[in-house]
């Protein structure tokens, strides 16, 4: 096989692995280089997977412990198995990953393993286990993602000091687990391991957890994880991490106060934050640019400043979420063979998998004041759903938010039950242009969760049936 390719794409992640399958699908000859040793990226190995693995494990231990026996379901002695849940989760990730092995193949992607290097705007190096190969490209797209961020001065050994890949392999349930960082990864692996039985608290910068997101879903959401019992110590800076060997000590102050506190737990999870991920890479000598934050700098057809180098991902701007790199990997392979690729920002959905889900698509509340933008409100609890009543899941609520002139939907904000599945509807309904009326009218199958968005959409107008 010769070492020419039309796309080299370094990094093996969704964003990655995506492009390369795309790239190939239109007919370009594709070369993935990756240096995990397994395909997938944070995302499959380290990320969302084995995460929303344990999430739900822990979520069925819960409940098999706490609402079965009130359910009418009664089973005695439920114990907890680390070790078998931690194997379960493994080999999800391994069936998963080998999955892309077989994709690749089965679209002529070549897979190369090791550690990619840019030599110059046309040639990659690849180095593996003490071999290097040279690779020539005509394009190149980086996709190398992000790492995990620490606090000053804080070493993650992944002991007693621990990230998200640590906080998804612990052998043993801690006593106390102490997470710095009310976002994704701290209220998801806070959740998983107060199920199992951890004393968790979460300390957070900021006055509210889940930055970025509608405030009034954000409070919400702190209230229904402070009633599963889950700590907060929001306004408050962490000061010092001492892993004392045994235990480890956190000092923090709060923002308001001024004062100083400590704390002594078993486990620290750090996660405030991840870095774009560009190390090794070579990218000062070939000069490629990059912003204050590291992240890769490229224009809207994802090129950075040297022609054919290209970035998607976790290391441009943007939201670190997989599905917008998939996106994004989608668009430069179909832009390298000559259409036109596109990524629609304003309609990127996210959602935190703890229980209940939170999800959103499109502007928050604060957006649309900050922006000047008028607007209408409709919103409707689960707890005057039929479907989540009679499956005793009523926390929680759906929130639209539409152009009060138009009536187009600029917003949709749920915290509630598989509401991360139901914001697709949404998505596709943004996509569309759709109107809040265009939802009201739209036939939503009963007894279904969906009908509480119908109903929000109803509600925007003012006349929702069932609330
Ligand atoms: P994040 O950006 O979501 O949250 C970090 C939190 O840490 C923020 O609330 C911030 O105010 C706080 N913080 C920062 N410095 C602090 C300090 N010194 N003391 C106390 N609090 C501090 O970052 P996170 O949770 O680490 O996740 C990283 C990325 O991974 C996110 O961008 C997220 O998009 C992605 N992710 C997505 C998931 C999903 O889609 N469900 C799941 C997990 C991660």
């Amino acid at each position: 096989m010769s070492d020419n390719f039309d796309v080299i794409v370094i990094g093996g992640g969704p964003g990655g692995y995506v492009c390369a399958i795309r790239s190939a699908q239109l007919g370009l000859k594709v070369a993935c280089v990756e240096s995990r040793g397994t395909l997938g990226g944070t995302c499959l190995n380290v990320g969302c997977i084995p995460s929303k693995s344990l999430l739900n494990l822990s979520e069925n231990f819960n409940k098999a412990k706490k609402d079965f026996f009130n359910q009418g379901i009664e089973v005695s002695d439920v114990k907890l198995n680390v070790e078998k849940m931690m194997k379960n989760k493994n080999k999800s990730v391994q069936v998963l990953t080998k999955g892309i092995e077989f994709l690749f193949k089965k679209n002529k992607v070549t897979y190369i393993k090791g550690k990619g290097v840019i030599f110059s705007s046309s040639s990659v190096v690849v180095y593996d286990q003490g071999k290097k190969n040279s690779y020539e490209a005509k394009n190149i797209v980086i996709a190398t993602g992000s790492a995990p961020t620490s606090l000053p001065g804080v070493n993650i050994d992944e002991k007693n000091i621990i990230s998200s890949t640590g906080a998804l392999s612990l052998k043993s349930v801690p006593k106390s687990l102490l997470v710095i960082g009310g976002g994704y990864i701290g209220l998801e692996m806070g959740s998983v391991w107060k199920r199992l039985g951890a004393e968790v608290t979460i300390i957070e910068n900021l006055p509210y957890i889940t930055p970025g997101m509608d405030r009034e879903i954000s409070n919400e959401f702190q209230k229904i994880l402070t009633k599963q019992g889950i700590k907060f110590k929001l306004n408050s800076k962490v000061l010092s991490v001492q892993d004392l060997g045994l235990e480890v000590k956190v000092e923090y102050q709060s923002n308001e106060k001024n004062t100083k506190e400590s704390i002594k737990i078993e486990k620290t999870l750090i996660a405030v934050g991840r870095k774009p991920y560009t190390e090794g890479l070579n990218l000062s000598k070939i000069g490629v640019k990059k912003d204050e934050k590291g992240r890769i700098k490229v224009n809207n057809q994802f090129q950075t400043n040297v022609k054919n180098i290209y970035a998607i991902g976790d290391v441009i701007d943007g939201p670190m979420l997989a599905h917008k790199a998939e996106e994004e990997g989608i668009a430069v392979a179909e832009s390298l063979a000559g259409q036109s690729g596109h990524v629609n920002y304003d309609v990127i959905p996210g959602v935190i998998y703890t229980s209940p889900e939170v999800a959103y698509v499109g502007k928050s509340e604060e957006q649309l004041k900050k922006e000047g933008v008028s607007y209408k409100v409709g919103k409707f609890p689960f707890l005057a759903n039929s479907r989540a009543k009679v499956n005793n899941e009523t926390e929680g609520f759906v929130k639209i938010l539409a152009d009060s002139v138009s009536d187009r939907v600029l917003g949709v904000h749920i915290i509630g039950p598989h509401c991360g599945d139901m914001i697709a509807e949404m998505a596709l309904a943004m996509e569309f242009g759709a109107s809040a009326e265009d939802i009201a009218r739209t036939c939503h199958a009963h007894p279904t969760h969906t009908e509480a968005i119908k109903e929000a959409a109803l509600a925007v107008d003012k006349r929702p049936i069932h609330f």
